[in-house]
């Protein structure tokens, strides 16, 4: 549990694993300063190891996501102090070599605008969820520098060339809507869902294996720019690491999983994940979880 409090974000900790991280200099319209910056490191570091978060979920408080760097702490306060300017932009890594390989699943709820180097944890997270009315927008080209800090790169890994060379050179800002149609960001909804589908993803990762959530996470990330035979051997070797990291608590989620299906037949894998599955735990399944799983099957079959 992190009870730690801090001046430019605030945390906050829900007893079923998902915790809150909000940025929070509202007044400011969550521009990233050196001090959040800092504290954000100090946090993302802190909730990695928390036996109490298993999913981090990133936000802005009021009318803003984050408007980007800030632009006078962040850059012209630091302009003339290598040693400060290099302490932020060190700390300002949270956003992209934490992020990019977070052991637990995050996601970036946009909640309004989302401006510049706010692009990074945008991507970064492994999940986004926009308001439809969020304003994004690559402002740098209007006030003087092209989208630094690996922004260029990561927009034109993830949309695509057209997008990215259109919204880049003209700074034209677009909505949540069509950052979901380019898929900047994973999809977006009415402003009035916002919280409760963010919550609603939150719920259904929690019900999957940890270990084998994590696996799969650093499998999408690290095979993307991997040669095919590399991959394939990432591939085997995260998987045996699923098994340790699984027996390490007593637990096997491949036996487990098969088990259920093949001789208990409680649950079908297509619809959702073995019962026990979040918590890690195997074992013999009650009879009533048994008779819930059959119909939950039967339901969800029927809606198809
Ligand atoms: N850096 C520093 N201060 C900022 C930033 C920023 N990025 N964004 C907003 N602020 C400050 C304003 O200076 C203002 O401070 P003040 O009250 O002391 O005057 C306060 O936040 C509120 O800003 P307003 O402009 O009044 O808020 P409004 O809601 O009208 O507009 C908007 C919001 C559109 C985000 C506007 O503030 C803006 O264009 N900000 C600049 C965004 C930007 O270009 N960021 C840099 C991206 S590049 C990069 O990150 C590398």
């Amino acid at each position: 549990m992190l009870t730690k409090k801090f001046t430019c974000v605030k945390v906050d900790q829900q007893k079923d694993g998902i915790t809150w991280v909000t940025f929070n200099r509202p007044e400011k319209r969550n521009a990233m300063s050196p001090t959040f910056h800092r504290e954000m490191m100090e946090i993302m570091t802190a909730l990695q190891v928390d036996p109490d978060t298993k999913i981090v979920i990133l936000t802005g408080a009021g009318t803003a996501y984050s408007a980007g760097q800030d632009l006078k702490e962040y850059f012209r306060e630091t302009d003339g102090n290598p040693g400060a300017k290099a302490e932020a932009g060190a700390n300002s890594r949270w956003r992209s070599d934490l992020l990019w390989m977070y052991d637990k699943p995050t996601i970036a709820m946009i909640n309004g605008y989302c401006v510049g180097g706010a692009f990074t944890h945008c991507i970064c997270s492994d999940f986004a969820i926009a308001a439809d009315d969020a304003v994004f927008s690559l402002s740098e080209v209007n006030w003087g520098i092209l989208p630094g800090g690996m922004v260029s790169k990561m927009m034109s890994d993830t949309v695509s060339p057209r997008d990215a060379m259109y919204y880049a050179c003209s700074g034209r800002p677009f909505n949540g809507k069509e950052a979901a149609a380019m898929r900047l960001v994973t999809f977006s909804v009415p402003k009035r869902s916002l919280k409760r589908e963010t919550l609603k993803l939150a719920r259904e990762l929690l019900q999957k294996n940890q270990n084998v959530l994590r696996g799969t996470k650093h499998a999408i990330r690290a095979t993307q720019n991997m040669h095919w035979n590399a991959a394939a051997d990432y591939l085997v070797a995260k998987q045996a690491e699923i098994k340790m990291r699984d027996a390490a608590r007593g637990h096997d989620s491949y036996q487990e999983g098969i088990r259920q299906f093949i001789d208990e037949k409680t649950y079908k894998p297509v619809f959702s994940p073995y019962i026990g599955a979040g918590e890690g735990k195997s074992g013999a399944v009650k009879k009533s979880a048994k008779k819930r799983s059959k119909k939950s099957a039967k339901k969800a079959t029927r809606k198809k």
